[in-house]
């Protein structure tokens, strides 16, 4: 990995409770983790709002092979500098990251930065990122495969780096919902088939060395983010639950007759 950012650089002023300045009250009710303030935190707690940025930006995949050095090519990577405003009031939180919401200052776009909470070095990034990469790249392939089912899509993921802060930003979805985890469990049935098909399409697209799944987002648009990859590789971050995980996926999924009407 060849940035010229520092790997352990989040440089954070101490644990949650530790000081006044605590984490975000949406993290006190979590279980605890190590969370250590960011500096664009720290900025907004006093009354800074708006950040001039580097953001880093990824080339789509061409095919999987690419997954193996994707990162030492450093003509996948591109960077530009921008300036974002972000609100410190109400965060969202999920299993593994905190999100805020704000804007682009230059387009007026509402954008998401999420960051890990536990701290994090730029290779946790880069797994995700390369998650979001395939599940693109295997979203195309499925969307002019499968005619009978919707186009689905998944957001395009930037890395923002504010003096060794690291963040994912991304586009903001106006409704955000969970249709399934990385372990096979449902969270709602009624638009199953075409995440479903995805999910088995991803499978014998890559010869079942991987399956995606945790599928989230405004699951009416079909518009997708922060999915996880379960593999044979070791590749993916902490979310890939390796072959056991994509057993479990593919043997509790029930829209089987629609899968097997797509040959899937
Ligand atoms: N693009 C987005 N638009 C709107 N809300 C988002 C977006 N991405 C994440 N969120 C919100 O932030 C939460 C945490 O982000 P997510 O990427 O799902 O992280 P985790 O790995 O913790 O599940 C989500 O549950 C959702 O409420
Ligand atoms: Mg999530």
């Amino acid at each position: 990995m060849s940035y010229g950012y520092h790997k352990t650089a989040i440089n954070g002023l101490g644990l949650v409770g530790s000081s006044q300045l605590r984490g975000p009250s949406v993290l006190r009710s979590k279980k605890q983790v190590n969370y250590t303030i960011s500096n664009i935190e720290k900025s907004l707690l006093s009354g800074q709002n708006e950040f001039d940025v580097e953001i880093i930006s990824f080339r789509p995949l061409m095919n999987l092979n690419e997954i193996f050095n994707y990162f030492e090519n450093e003509s996948n990577i591109s960077r530009t500098n921008n300036i974002i405003k972000i609100n410190y009031e109400a965060p969202s939180c999920g299993r593994e990251k905190i999100a805020y919401y704000g804007s682009n200052c230059f387009t007026g776009a509402d954008i998401v930065i999420k960051r890990f909470k536990e701290e994090s070095g730029i290779d946790r990034y880069e797994s995700a990122v390369l998650t979001t990469l395939v599940s693109q790249f295997l979203g195309n392939q499925f969307n002019n495969t499968e005619t009978t089912s919707r186009k689905i899509s998944f957001k395009n993921v930037h890395i923002v780096n504010y003096y060794d802060d690291l963040y994912f930003l991304e586009s903001k979805l106006d409704y955000f919902e969970k249709f399934n985890d990385n372990n096979g469990v449902r969270f709602s049935d009624d638009r199953c088939k075409t995440l479903e098909a995805f999910t088995h399409f991803t499978y014998n697209y890559s010869s079942q060395q991987l399956v995606v799944s945790d599928l989230q987002g405004d699951l009416d648009t079909y518009e997708l983010t922060d999915s996880a990859i379960n593999s044979v590789y070791n590749l993916f971050g902490r979310t890939n639950l390796g072959t056991q995980g994509i057993n479990n996926v593919i043997n509790r999924h029930q829209c089987n007759s629609f899968c097997s009407k797509l040959n899937l």
